[in-house]
C-alpha cells in the first residue's frame, strides 16, 4: 500500500554512519514492528512515534506498519532517529510527500506532545550527512547553531513534528538556524593575575610555546592551579579544523553553549581527584560520552592534585596518552574518541602539605617517594617540564605590580611555535629524539656539556636528557634565536628539579 525512505545517522563514537528508515504500510491488523537492530531506546520510540504523530494533528495509520533501519548490522542507539521514523512512516502512509526528503537527512527527539527535542552529537551526524553528499539537515531548534557549523550542507531547523509536516505539505516554513554569535569568550582569566612566581610563570609559557606537558609542584597556595587554568589563554587559538572537530566532541558530550557553539579557544578539562574511569576517559551505554580526557582534545587536560587520582584512573590513562585517541571497546563495535591533550599535572611535594614549603614537611622521606612514585610510570614518562615552585613571595603577592598579560605572552609564543613549525613541521615537544639527534640539530658539545655530565653521572636518564633539549629548543625559540645555547641547556637542566 505505501513504502517510503528517510535518512538518519548513528553515531558509532564520532564516526557517523549513515543510516536508512524505511516504512512499509501494508493491509493487515493495526500494528507498528520496528526492526533493525534497536536498543531499548528505539522500542520506545515507537510510542514516541505513534503519541507525536496523534497529537500533532495526524492520523495514525491504522494498518501493518513495518519500519526497518539499514544498514542492519551497525549499533543503533539513542532517540535521534524518532524525527526519521515519523516522517519515513507518514510518507510511506501517504500523509506527507515523500520526493523533498529524498536529500535530507533527519535528526531529532520526539516528545509525546509532537516537540521535537535536542539530541547530542548533532555535528558529527550532519558532518557525515555532508560527507555523503545529502543537501539539507534538518534538526532541532536547540542544536541548529552547532548544525550550521558544518559547510557544504543547508540546514534548517524544527521545533515541532507539525513544523516539519506543514513544510513537507508546502504549508510553512522551517527554521533558520541562527546567525552565529560572537565566539564562546574567555573566562577573563589572565596570566597577569598571578604576581611573583616568575619560575611558575616561565613554566606556563615555555609549555604553550613548545607544546610540553607540564608537572608542577609545590606547596599549597604557591599557585599551582592559578597558573594551570591560565595555560589556555597563551596557547594559540584552534584552527578551523581543530574548532571543528574540537566542537564535535563536545557535541556528542552534549556540553555546548546553544547560542555561539564553535570552540575557538583550546579546552581546559580539570577532572577531580575522585573522577570515575567512565568519566575520566569516556565510556557509558547507548552513544558513549567522551570524557573529560576527550573533551580536552587540543587543549589542557589538568590533573590537580595528581596523586590523588586512583591507581585505575592512572592507568586508564596510560594508553590514550600514548595513541592520542580513546579506544571503547564494546559488544558490537569499538568506539573511539580523539584524546590530543596538554597534560598538566599539580602535586603537593609530599602528602603532608605544609604551606610554607618542605622545611616543615613532617613526611618521611619513604612517604615522600611513595607519594610521588604514584605518579611515575604513565604520567611523569611523559612530562617534558617538571618544575619545582616555591612558596610565592609574600611581597610579590601583597605588591601591586601586576605580572605580564596574557596577551603579551601569547604573542611570544605564537611566534615561537612558528620557528619550531619552520624548522621541523612539529612543536618542539613532538620532535622525534632520532631528529634531535640528527647533525643538522645535534648542540655543539660546549652547550650541551652539563648535559652530558648529569647523563654521565646518572642523574638523568637517556629520556630525560632529550626532554631537557627539547625544552632548550623552546627557550631559543621563543628568544628568536636559532640554537640553543649554554644557557638554555643549563635552564632547562635547572627547571627540571621537579621531584628531585
Ligand atoms: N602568585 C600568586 N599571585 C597571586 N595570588 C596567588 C598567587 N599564589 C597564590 N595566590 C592566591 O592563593 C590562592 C591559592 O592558589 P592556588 O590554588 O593556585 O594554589 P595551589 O598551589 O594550587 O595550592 P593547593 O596545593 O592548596 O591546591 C589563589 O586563589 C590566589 O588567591
Ligand atoms: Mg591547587
Ligand atoms: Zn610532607
Amino acid at each position: 500500500m505505501g513504502y517510503a525512505q528517510v535518512r538518519a545517522v548513528a553515531l558509532v563514537g564520532m564516526v557517523g554512519q549513515m543510516v536508512v528508515v524505511e516504512s512499509d504500510v501494508a493491509a493487515g491488523l493495526p500494528s507498528l514492528v520496528v526492526t533493525g537492530l534497536p536498543d531499548a531506546a528505539l522500542t520506545q520510540a515507537r510510542d514516541r512515534v505513534r503519541a507525536a504523530v496523534v497529537n500533532s494533528g495526524e492520523e495514525w495509520p491504522q494498518r501493518r506498519l513495518t519500519v526497518n533501519l539499514l544498514p542492519a548490522h551497525l549499533p543503533k542507539h539513542g532517540s535521534s532517529f524518532d524525527l526519521a521514523v515519523a516522517a519515513s512512516l507518514l510518507a510511506a502512509a501517504g500523509a506527507i510527500p515523500a520526493d523533498p526528503l529524498r536529500e535530507a537527512v533527519l535528526i531529532g527527539e520526539l516528545g509525546l506532545d509532537g516537540t521535537v527535542r535536542p539530541v547530542r552529537g548533532v555535528l558529527p551526524a550532519v558532518v557525515a550527512a555532508m560527507r555523503n553528499g545529502l543537501r539539507y539537515a534538518v534538526v532541532p531548534a536547540e542544536n541548529a547553531a552547532e548544525a550550521a557549523l558544518v559547510p557544504g550542507i543547508v540546514v534548517r531547523a524544527t521545533d515541532t513534528l507539525a513544523r516539519l509536516i506543514g513544510f513537507l505539505r508546502c504549508d510553512g516554513p522551517l527554521l533558520d538556524p541562527p546567525s552565529p554569535g560572537p565566539d564562546a569568550d574567555v573566562d577573563g582569566l589572565d596570566l597577569a593575575d598571578v604576581l611573583g612566581q616568575d619560575r611558575g610563570r616561565r613554566a606556563v609559557e615555555l609549555a604553550a610555546a613548545g607544546g610540553h606537558n607540564l608537572a608542577l609542584f609545590g606547596p599549597p597556595g604557591a599557585g599551582k592551579t592559578m597558573l594551570a587554568q591560565r595555560l589556555p589563554t597563551v596557547l594559540p587559538p584552534l584552527s578551523d579544523e581543530a574548532a571543528l572537530e574540537v566542537t564535535a566532541v563536545h557535541s556528542l558530550a552534549g556540553a555546548l553553549p546553544e547560542e555561539s557553539p564553535l570552540i575557538r579557544q583550546p579546552p581546559f578539562q580539570a577532572p577531580h581527584h575522585t573522577t570515575s574511569v567512565a568519566a575520566l576517559v569516556g565510556g557509558g551505554s547507548g552513544v558513549g560520552r567522551p570524557g573529560a580526557l576527550s573533551r580536552a582534545h587540543h587543549g589542557v587536560l589538568f590533573m590537580d592534585e595528581a596523586p590523588e587520582f586512583s591507581p585505575a584512573a592512572l592507568e586508564a590513562l596510560r594508553q590514550p596518552l600514548e595513541e592520542g585517541v580513546v579506544r571503547i571497546s564494546r559488544s558490537r563495535a569499538e568506539t573511539v574518541f580523539p584524546a590530543r591533550v596538554q597534560l598538566v599535572l599539580a602535586s603537593n611535594p609530599c602528602p603532608c602539605a605544609r604551606p610554607g614549603g618542605d622545611q616543615y614537611c613532617e613526611c618521611s622521606p619513604l612517604a615522600r617517594r611513595r607519594y610521588l612514585s604514584r605518579l611515575s610510570g604513565p604520567l611523569l614518562d611523559r612530562i617534558d617540564l617538571q618544575v619545582k615552585l616555591s612558596p610565592a613571595r609574600p611581597e610579590a603577592v601583597l605588591g601591586d605590580e601586576a605580572g605580564e598579560s596574557s596577551e603579551a605572552v601569547a604573542s611570544r609564543v605564537a611566534g615561537a611555535r612558528a620557528a619550531a613549525a619552520e624548522r621541523w613541521g612539529a612543536t618542539n615537544a613532538g620532535v622525534p629524539s632520532r631528529t634531535l639527534r640528527d647533525a643538522r640539530y645535534r648542540l655543539p658539545r660546549v652547550v650541551s656539556a652539563p648535559l652530558a655530565k648529569d647523563l654521565d653521572r646518572g642523574l638523568i636518564s637517556a629520556r630525560g636528557h632529550d626532554r631537557v633539549l627539547r625544552v632548550a629548543w623552546t627557550m631559543c625559540d621563543l628568544d628568536g634565536r636559532a640554537h640553543p645555547e649554554l644557557a638554555d641547556v643549563c635552564e632547562a637542566l635547572d627547571l627540571r628539579r621537579g621531584t628531585r
